[in-house]
């Protein structure tokens, strides 16, 4: 049974469809990224798992449960972690202060220890510690963002384009940090407009377009497939 298993799931924004039917799973060893053009409905597929939206019909089941209609605090209680795509940190809260929100609901021996992980994962965090988050760089952000999700210590982690706005640089320590997650066995959904960047580390991926379910194969297949490469990674 894989971690994850969403179903059919048709979800959109009140009556307006945007899923019509999309299926996909992730196993607790895997790595899997999404790709696929604007607007197909990616970033509204991981809303749709986290549970800021509900699913109208279709399943998610999570640990063998099914959780489609669970709110996000509840998703994260059982292992879930997202890092949205936008406004994935607080801006007017210092760092330190954004990475202890992120374990609120623990308790607050664990949260020290969760702070001090992430310093030790992030060290650029933990010279910013007394920073507000708006004067961190855009990379600085995403490693905060990660940091914030990782504190509620999930087994499956929902990264909405990690390299959105970072120079090659902040990219490649933001990825170097994803396959240390891997590493310690969390189990990773990225989506990713760096096709080629996120297909070299992961296992498996799909493509969606359009709301729907385009393709899916091993990474190492997609990347090698030229009627996918022409049409969705830029040749
Ligand atoms: N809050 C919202 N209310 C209404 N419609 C929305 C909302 N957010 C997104 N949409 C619409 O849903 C569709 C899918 O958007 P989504 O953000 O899921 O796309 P995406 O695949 O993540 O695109 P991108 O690669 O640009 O991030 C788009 O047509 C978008 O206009
Ligand atoms: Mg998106």
């Amino acid at each position: 049974m894989p971690l994850l298993k969403v179903s059919n799931i048709v979800s959109g924004y009140g009556r307006t469809e945007i899923l019509h039917g999309v299926s996909m799973y992730v196993d607790q060893d895997e790595i899997v990224t999404i790709i696929g053009p604007n607007g197909a409905g990616k970033s509204t597929l991981f809303k749709t798992i986290m549970g800021y939206l509900i699913p109208s019909t279709g399943n998610i089941l999570f640990l063998e449960e099914e959780v489609a209609k669970l709110e996000p605090n509840k998703k994260v209680e059982r292992g879930m972690a997202y890092v949205p795509q936008l406004e994935n940190v607080f801006l007017s809260l210092t760092v330190q202060e954004n990475l202890e929100m992120g374990g609120y609901s623990r308790d607050s021996k664990k949260v020290r220890e969760g702070v001090e992980n992430a310093y030790d994962t992030f060290p650029v965090l933990k010279e910013k510690r007394n920073k507000k988050a708006h004067t961190l760089s855009g990379g600085q952000r995403q490693m905060l963002g990660m940091a914030r999700a990782l504190m509620t210590e999930p087994n499956l982690i929902l990264i909405d384009e990690p390299s959105a706005g970072l120079d090659p640089r902040a990219t490649e320590a933001v990825f170097n940090q994803i396959k240390n997650l891997h590493k310690e066995g969390v189990a990773i959904i990225i989506i990713e407009q760096d096709a080629y960047r996120s297909l070299n580390i992961s296992d498996r991926g799909y493509v969606l377009a359009m709301g729907q379910n385009q393709f899916d194969d091993s990474a190492d297949r997609i990347l090698n497939n030229d009627q996918i490469r022409e049409a969705y990674l830029g040749g």
